[in-house]
């Protein structure tokens, strides 16, 4: 297909403004999948992910549609929806010309909307706004449409009015698709350069990469080179996604495809990095921009309950790792929990949870679930920065290793910028919980009609277990969030040891502020004296310490007192 004949577009939504149920409307107008395979969500189809409520796999599909007598190719390259993947984001955006913008015409703008329309914006996208649920007898598209022109600043004169569920609107979509979206640049005679935009693991046929061809022309069975890991493989298959793999011999530049290549695990395919030719004569110079690490930033420890489960652990976590670029573990070992692992997640996803979604899913139910573990999950712990007396300041992830107060001259820790979007009425309560979490307010914005946008900086510490629950719950469910890492900041920070019978217990030390060490020290004691199964203990003692500068402190001023039955 001529570039000229390619457009290339994702559609970003706020988690249920739409997005798979028009991607699947998409499918199914343009006959891409016949109706009756669409029973199911087409474009949401692991089960996992469906309960998780998180579509962590991205699905891209190719479709033909005749516009004006001229044959087009359009390729949907779908993003993930969760906060946590916004670098995922980011690549997939570039690998696109334009991007849907569907918000829910009875809802409005939601954080996650403003945060990936920013993502397109810095892609040079063209957005296209779309509003959806035209249907339902709340939608007030007008509204929504002076709420894009006035919070985003983008122009609505051409946005489509649909109904993702009635059908209404798609032959629309698909018509300013074609007209808005710049179709990608012919750069053929240029050497490869391919951008990976998703990868999965397949246990059959290894890892699957999907890509997006800015410039050159790849064919089956070239030598190819993955720039920024500099491995080196074979293109054994290459092929489009109609929606289901089919292998063709050559793809060239504005195409999006996929490769097999024998690759063994998706750190080896990581989103972001630039696919080139091996040959140096027919390299590229430059790997295309924007390619990041992945880089865990929550990390817990995971015990199995049974000694004998340590092997399955492991096999589980590997496994696990297979497909997951970001996840990382080592062995770590507990006086009190035995042999286990410390585990390195992305991001809040791991631990939190989506309201409204089923069940909880975190990385540690996923494990027992999956691999019929039965699993002890430490409180999750981001990453601190430490500045020893001697040497260079380094990075930390268990707090059980962080050197005495008398050895070190600080510790940092990572900051989030916090945006809040809520109904007026709930302005108060979120602002209060933000600020108990030690959240720095920043700004405060009215969006129209009864809605305000509330931005904090706040620790990141403050927001891995339980916060989005918490601004679900004060918002009655109304409020959004969105946040993105910022810096590192020095604070007065301090490690809490838990001793049972006066044993500390390495794996559930953790660090806090200062200020928050006497009360959360005292309530964490009153819950273990619940939890610690009475016949592990005659009599059990438990205790908090915090750290002072002359030793430790107990902080729960009474010991508490477990006597067994
Ligand atoms: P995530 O996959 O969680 O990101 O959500 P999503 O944005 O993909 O939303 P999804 O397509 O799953 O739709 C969310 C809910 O809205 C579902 O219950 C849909 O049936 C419903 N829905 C989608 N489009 C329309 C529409 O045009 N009208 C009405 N009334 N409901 C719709």
């Amino acid at each position: 297909v001529p570039a000229k004949r390619i457009r290339n577009f994702s559609i970003i939504a706020h988690i249920d403004h739409g997005k798979s149920t028009l991607a699947d409307r998409l499918l199914e107008f343009t006959r891409t999948v016949p109706d009756r395979e669409l029973q199911q969500q087409f474009l949401d189809n692991m089960d996992i992910e469906r309960e998780r409520g998180i579509t962590i796999k991205l699905q891209t599909a190719r479709m033909n549609y005749n516009y004006n007598g001229e044959d087009y190719v359009l390729n949907l390259i779908d993003t993930p929806g969760h906060v946590d993947f916004s670098y995922e984001v980011s690549r997939s955006l570039i690998a696109c010309e334009s991007a849907l913008l569907v918000v829910d015409a009875s809802q409005g703008i939601e954080a996650q909307t403003l945060a990936n329309v920013y993502l397109a914006l810095d892609a040079d996208l063209t957005i296209i706004p779309v509003l959806n649920k035209i249907d339902l007898p709340g939608a007030d598209p007008e509204k929504v449409k002076r709420e894009i022109e006035e919070v985003i600043g983008l122009d609505t004169t051409d946005s489509v009015l649909c109904s993702a569920k009635a059908g209404i609107g798609i032959e629309d979509i698909l018509k300013t698709l074609i007209e808005k979206t710049p179709p990608p640049l012919a750069r053929e005679e240029e050497p490869l350069r391919c951008l990976i935009f998703d990868s999965y693991y397949d246990p059959y046929r290894g890892v699957v990469t999907y890509f997006r061809i800015k410039s050159g022309r790849i064919q089956k069975g070239d030598k190819i080179r993955f720039m920024n890991t500099g491995k080196s493989f074979l293109a054994e298959e290459i092929g489009v996604l109609a929606p289901t793999q089919q292998p063709t011999d050559t793809l060239e530049a504005g195409e999006v495809g996929y490769l097999i290549a024998g690759i063994k695990t998706v750190e080896d395919a990581r989103v972001g990095d630039t696919i080139t030719h091996e040959a140096e004569n027919r390299r590229a110079p430059d790997a295309l921009p924007g390619y990041a690490e992945a880089k865990p930033m929550v990390w817990s420890g995971l015990f199995p309950t049974d000694a004998a489960d340590y092997d399955t652990l492991r096999d589980a976590l590997s496994k696990l790792k297979l497909n997951d670029a970001a996840l990382q573990f080592e062995p770590e070992n507990s006086a009190a929990m035995g042999f286990g692992f410390r585990c390195g997640f992305l991001g809040l996803a791991a631990h939190g949870r989506r309201a409204g979604r089923g069940p909880s899913l975190s990385a540690c139910t996923r494990l027992e679930r999956e691999f019929d573990l039965d699993l002890i999950c430490t409180a999750p712990s981001v990453v601190y920065q430490v500045k020893p007396m001697k040497g260079e300041a380094y990075f930390l992830s268990n707090p059980s290793e962080l050197p005495e107060p008398t050895k070190r001259e600080w510790i940092a820790e990572p900051y989030a910028r916090l945006e809040m979007i809520t109904p007026d009425e709930y302005v108060g309560p979120l602002m209060e919980l933000a600020q108990n979490r030690r959240g720095v307010y920043k700004d405060m914005k009215y969006l129209v009609e009864g809605r305000t946008t509330i931005v904090y900086e706040m620790p990141l510490a403050e927001m891995v277990t339980d916060f989005f629950d918490h601004l679900k719950s004060r918002s009655k469910g109304y409020a959004s969030m969105e946040y993105s890492l910022i810096e590192y900041r020095q604070n007065d920070l301090v490690r809490l040891d838990v001793a049972v019978n006066g044993e500390p217990v390495d794996a559930l030390s953790f660090i806090l502020h200062r200020d928050n060490a006497h009360g959360i020290g005292k309530e964490l004691c009153l819950k273990l004296k619940e939890i610690i199964p009475r016949q592990m203990f005659k009599v059990c003692w438990l205790s908090a310490m915090v750290e002072t500068s002359r030793g430790r402190r107990n902080c729960s001023r009474n010991r508490l007192r477990a006597r067994s039955a």
